[in-house]
C-alpha cells in the first residue's frame, strides 16, 4: 500500500481529504477560530467544542460559518468558500500528523 494513500484521512462518510487541505484548515483555524473555540478545537466556556459538530452536516457547517449563528460572527466576508472547505476538512479529520 502506498504511504500517501494511508495518510489521507477518512471521515465516517468515507470522504477523504488531502493532507494539504487539512493542514491549511488547521492554519486558518489557528488564525481565525482558536481564540473562541480553543486550541486544537478543545472548546471553551463560551464556544462549542467543534469535535462535537455533526460530521454528516457539512452544509450546516458552511452555512453557520459563512453567515454566523447567534453569538458567532459571520466569516463570509473574510474567508473564501475554499477556506471554509479547508476548515471543514480540519474539523472532520483533526490535527494534521505533521
Ligand atoms: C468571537 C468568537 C468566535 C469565533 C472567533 C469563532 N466562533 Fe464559531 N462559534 C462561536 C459561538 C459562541 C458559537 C455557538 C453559537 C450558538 O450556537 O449559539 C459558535 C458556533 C460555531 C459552530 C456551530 C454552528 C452550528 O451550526 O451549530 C461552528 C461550526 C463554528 N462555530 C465554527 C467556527 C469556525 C470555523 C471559526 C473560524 C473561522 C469560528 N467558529 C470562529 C464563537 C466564535
Amino acid at each position: 500500500m502506498l504511504a500517501s494513500a494511508a495518510s489521507v484521512a477518512q471521515s465516517p462518510g468515507g470522504t477523504s481529504f488531502p493532507p494539504e487541505q487539512i493542514k491549511r484548515g488547521s492554519q486558518l483555524y489557528a488564525t481565525n477560530c482558536e481564540s473562541c473555540h480553543g486550541v486544537r478545537m478543545a472548546g471553551t466556556e463560551w464556544a462549542i467544542n467543534l469535535n462535537t459538530f455533526p460530521r454528516d452536516r457539512p452544509d450546516r457547517f458552511v452555512d453557520s460559518v459563512t453567515n454566523g449563528i447567534r453569538t458567532m460572527p459571520p466569516w463570509g466576508d473574510m474567508l473564501k468558500p475554499d477556506d471554509i472547505q479547508a476548515l471543514w476538512a480540519y474539523v472532520v479529520a483533526g490535527e494534521p500528523k505533521n
